[in-house]
């Protein structure tokens, strides 16, 4: 596996395996990876001839009192997982390779980017979008891999894609838990011991919200009461929004009616945490 660190040595990279006739596949991560990371890994390994992972700590997608400076990483174990899965490339741009001094470009999707996490993370999308777009434009990969963990994150890619004409296949992945059922993410190592006992309340709560609408319950209201309900059982969890919505376009919806998105962001602790599952009804 080769470990590049700067834009120029990446793109002279990906053009030359693009001459041989190589299918590319990249994996953008923010590193201190785990196996809902993985899982997107094996995905392009499996589809591509050759995969890069990138590992970047976007600074543009966190607010000024976010958790920039605290973000997890651990360098070595995640070389050695990716080394070890057969990746071709890390891709770990060195500080200021990105976004150097005087840098001024931002692409923005309008909308969909004002709800749900946008409204607590102005700025967030903005920064993903952005990043994500300089990612492309210098990995050039067929396929790019996401995980529906980050739901809207990944619409709002998915958006940019189609609105920008861009050659790239967006891959969507299912969301990985753990065997407790807590969806897995860098930001779980947050918490303490009580802490994760209350973040389980998230996955159970959206458990809850399925069994419901597969018994019969068309009434978002209803459901959304009692998956607050379930949260509150945790002094520790702060809720920062719960919503049943249409899982493209994020308008709230009343009624059940094919497929909605359940999602939440909660605080507990230090940790800002999202969970999500798609109720459906007939
Ligand atoms: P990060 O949080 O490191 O996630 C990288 C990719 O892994 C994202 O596509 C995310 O949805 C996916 N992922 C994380 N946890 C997952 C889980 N439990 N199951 C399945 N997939 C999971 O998301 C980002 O980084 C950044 O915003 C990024 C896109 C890299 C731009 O900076």
């Amino acid at each position: 596996m080769q470990i590049i660190t700067t834009i120029n040595e990446m793109k002279a990279w990906s053009a030359k395996a693009r001459r041989e006739s190589k299918t590319l596949g990249f994996v953008p991560t923010m590193g201190y990876l785990h196996e809902g990371h993985m899982s997107l890994v094996h995905k392009s390994l499996a589809e591509c001839d050759v995969t890069i992972v990138s590992s970047y700590v976007n600074p543009a997608q966190f607010g000024p009192n976010e958790d920039l400076d605290t973000y997890p990483s651990a360098p070595e174990k995640d070389r050695d997982l990716l080394l070890s899965a057969g990746v071709d490339v890390l891709f770990r741009p060195a500080a200021g390779e990105i976004y150097p001094k005087g840098y001024k470009t931002y692409v923005s999707v309008e909308g969909i980017t004002a709800k749900l996490c946008g409204i607590s993370r102005p700025d967030f999308f903005r920064g993903v979008t952005t990043v994500v777009l300089k990612l492309f434009n210098i990995v050039a990969p067929d396929k790019a891999y996401f995980g529906e963990k980050d739901w809207q994150q990944l619409a709002v890619i998915e958006t940019m894609v189609r609105d920008l004409n861009m050659d790239v296949e967006i891959r969507r992945m299912p969301l990985l838990r753990e065997s407790d059922g807590l969806a897995m993410s860098s930001r779980n190592r947050y918490l303490d011991s009580s802490e994760r006992n209350s973040a389980l309340l998230l996955s159970r709560a959206l458990k809850m919200a399925q069994e419901k609408t597969k018994n019969g319950e068309r009434s978002a209201n209803k459901i959304r009461d009692e998956i607050r309900q379930i949260i509150n059982e945790s002094s520790q969890a702060k809720i920062d929004y719960i919503t049943l919505c249409d899982p493209y376009n994020f308008e709230e919806v009343t009624n059940l009616n094919g497929k909605t998105l359940a999602a939440l962001a909660v605080k507990i602790g230090s940790a800002r945490l999202i969970d999500n599952c798609i109720l459906e009804s007939v």
